[in-house]
């Protein structure tokens, strides 16, 4: 299966969980990471399942991701799996307005992309670092995959 992880990440939580899931599927996959803005467009051609993942800021994906999915022609990701994530703060009130991962959801979604799965993983509240337990969340979460 080839697999694509197209992640940023500003203070490295999201690169954490993007590599853990880059390394998880290492022995099973095809598999290969890239920050968004290096991603050539190539890339997604032949992929089984492509993965997103961006930290939440102020309620939506950061803009490198915003961007890449921008310029993501639909020909190209119509019909294609994808699993999506973020990281993000554990508080209920930042959590009102929502997160990145819904709406990279319908933004991919409206390009005729089927999304399989989101999830969002915790930075602590205090030091703002993903903890060892959201990381093994993550793992346990891309195991989940069933790409038709
Ligand atoms: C400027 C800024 C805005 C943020 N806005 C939100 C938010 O709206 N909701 C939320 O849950 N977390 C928010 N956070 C917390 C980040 O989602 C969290 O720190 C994330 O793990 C950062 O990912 P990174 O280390 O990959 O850059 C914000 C953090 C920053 C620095």
């Amino acid at each position: 299966m080839k697999v694509l992880v197209v992640y940023d990440s500003v203070y490295g939580n999201t690169e954490k969980i993007a590599l853990s899931i880059e390394k998880e599927l290492k022995s099973s996959c095809n598999i290969r990471s890239r920050r968004a803005m290096d991603v050539d467009l190539s890339e997604l051609e032949k992929l089984d399942l492509l993965i997103i993942g961006s930290p939440t800021q102020w309620n939506k994906p950061i803009k490198s991701i915003r961007y890449f999915l921008d310029r993501i022609p639909k020909e190209k990701i119509a019909g294609l799996s994808i699993m999506i994530f973020d990281t993000r703060l554990p508080s209920n009130f930042v959590g009102i307005l929502g997160h990145a991962s819904e709406k990279m959801a319908r933004a991919i979604e409206k390009k005729g992309a089927r999304v399989l799965s989101t999830n969002g993983f915790l930075v602590s509240a205090g030091g703002m670092a993903i903890e060892s337990t959201e990381i093994n969340r993550a793992v346990e979460w891309i195991k989940t995959i069933e790409v038709s």
